[in-house]
C-alpha cells in the first residue's frame, strides 16, 4: 500500500520505546546484496531483544515483489525492514504481543561525492553495551550525525575507552603498514554486512587483516582511513577532526578494495 496509508497505532512499542529492530538492505538493478546475511543478523537481533517472528525468511521474497511492484527492479534501490515488539500499554512490562512488522523500499540516489573522500569528527560513544543489535534506538546516533553535519563533515566516529568503536552509521577501518585494521566483532560494533564483505575481500586479494581496535591518537598517523555501510560502499576518510590521514587522498589500499567492491556488487 502506499506509505501515506501505512498505519501504525501510537501505542506501538516501536514508537513509545524505540522497542524493535531494522535491517536496510540494497538492491542493485534488482538484486538484493548479500540478503541471506541480512536476514541472519535480523534473526540475531529478534532474538537477543525476545521478539518472535517465525516467517523472517520469506522477507526475501516479499522485498523482490515490493521492489517490482515499486517499479525498483531495474534501479538501484534500498529496502528498509522494520520490526517492532508491537502493541501493548506503556508503563508496564510488555506481554505477548503481535509483532509490527513494516517493509518498504526506496530509490537509491548515490552521493557520488562520498567515493572521493570525506572528513569526520570524532566523539565520546555514549551508546549501551549492545550495539551489536541493530535496534532502533539510535538517539545517541542521531545526535552524533548532527554534530558532525553542523561541524561540516559527513560522519562521526565513535570513541570508547580510547579506542574507536565505529561511526554513527558506518564501520571503520584503517590501514599501516599494508595491513587492515578495524574493530573486533563484539558487543561494541555492529558487525556490518559490508564489514564482512571488506574483509572477504581482503582476504581474497591477499591483503593482511587485523581485528583489533584502533586507538584514537593512531587515527592521522594511519596510511589510510575509510567507512563501510550498505548505502554508501566504501568511503575514504581524508580528514578527522580537521587533521590530514597521510597525504590527504584516498589511499592505494581504499581504492583497490572500492573496486573490487564494486565489480562484486554489479556482479552479485
Ligand atoms: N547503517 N554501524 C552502524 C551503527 C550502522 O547503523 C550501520 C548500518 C553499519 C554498517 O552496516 P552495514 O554494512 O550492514 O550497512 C555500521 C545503515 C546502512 C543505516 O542505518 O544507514
Amino acid at each position: 500500500m502506499p506509505g501515506s496509508r501505512a498505519c501504525i497505532s501510537p501505542n506501538d512499542r516501536g514508537f513509545t520505546h524505540a522497542d524493535g529492530v531494522y535491517e536496510i538492505v540494497r538492491s542493485y538493478a534488482g538484486t538484493l546484496f548479500r540478503i541471506p546475511d541480512h536476514l541472519a543478523r535480523l534473526k540475531r537481533s529478534l532474538a537477543a531483544v525476545r521478539i518472535a517472528v517465525p516467517d523472517v525468511d520469506t522477507f526475501a521474497e516479499t522485498a523482490a515483489e515490493l521492489l517490482r511492484r515499486n517499479r525498483l527492479d531495474k534501479k538501484d534501490a534500498t529496502v528498509y525492514i522494520q520490526i517492532t515488539r508491537g502493541i501493548a500499554e506503556r508503563m508496564r512490562a510488555p506481554g505477548p504481543a503481535i509483532p509490527t512488522v513494516y517493509i518498504e523500499t526506496s530509490p537509491l540516489i548515490a552521493r557520488r561525492a562520498l567515493c572521493r573522500g570525506v572528513s569526520v569528527i570524532t566523539l565520546p560513544d555514549i551508546r549501551w553495551g549492545r550495539c551489536d543489535i541493530k535496534t532502533i534506538g539510535l538517539l545517541p546516533n542521531a545526535l552524533a550525525r548532527m554534530q558532525a553535519t553542523d561541524k561540516g563533515v559527513y560522519e562521526a566516529l565513535f570513541i570508547r575507552d580510547g579506542f574507536v568503536t565505529e561511526g554513527t552509521h558506518t564501520n571503520v577501518f584503517g590501514v599501516k603498514d599494508g595491513t587492515v585494521l578495524t574493530h573486533p566483532p563484539d558487543h561494541h560494533i555492529l558487525p556490518g554486512i559490508t564489514r564482512t564483505v571488506l574483509l572477504e575481500l581482503c582476504r581474497a586479494l591477499g591483503i593482511p587483516i587485523s581485528e583489533s581496535p584502533i586507538p584514537e591518537p593512531e587515527l592521522t598517523r594511519l596510511d589510510e582511513l575509510f567507512l563501510t555501510c550498505t548505502t554508501a560502499e566504501v568511503i575514504p576518510v581524508l580528514r578527522v577532526n580537521d587533521v590530514a590521514v597521510a597525504d590527504g587522498k584516498p589511499g592505494p589500499i581504499t581504492r583497490r578494495l572500492q573496486s573490487a567492491f564494486r565489480r562484486l556488487s554489479r556482479r552479485a
